[in-house]
């Protein structure tokens, strides 16, 4: 049921944004930055300071995550899949592509 509602919504997606032309695997941080307009609601890109969660500025240069994981490309990916601690989960509501685009944006702050 999960798989398949996850497909279903992936589909959607595809369908829905032209992006996803674009091959999956290479992040662009430009079209990152237009996938973190929804998580500017609660993330600052431009300062350390707190919003509803922690200002991403400079994150990939910390060494730890607010959650006390280390930082790492796979742990802020896992992050942004699982949410948590009043994230949401965006596993399902972004692509692989957007996430890696996302990713390439994050490590430009
Ligand atoms: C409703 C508010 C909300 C939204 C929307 C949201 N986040 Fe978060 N985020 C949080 C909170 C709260 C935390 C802190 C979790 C914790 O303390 O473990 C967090 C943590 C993070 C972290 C870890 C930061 C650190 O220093 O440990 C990253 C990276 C992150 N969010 C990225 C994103 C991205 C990318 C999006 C959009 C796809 C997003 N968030 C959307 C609330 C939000």
């Amino acid at each position: 049921m999960d798989r398949f509602r996850s497909l279903v919504l992936c589909a959607a997606l595809a369908v829905g944004s032209a992006a996803a032309v674009f091959p999956a695997g290479k992040g662009d941080a430009d079209k990152g930055k237009e996938v973190f307009q929804p998580c500017a609601v609660c993330h600052f890109p431009d300062s350390e300071d707190k919003k509803m969660g922690p200002g991403l500025k400079g994150l990939f240069k910390r060494d730890k995550m607010a959650n006390g994981k280390k930082l790492t490309e796979g742990n802020v990916r896992n992050q942004i899949d699982e949410g948590g601690k009043g994230m949401p989960s965006y596993k399902d509501m972004l692509t692989d592509g957007e996430k890696d685009d996302l990713i390439a944006y994050l490590k430009t702050l």
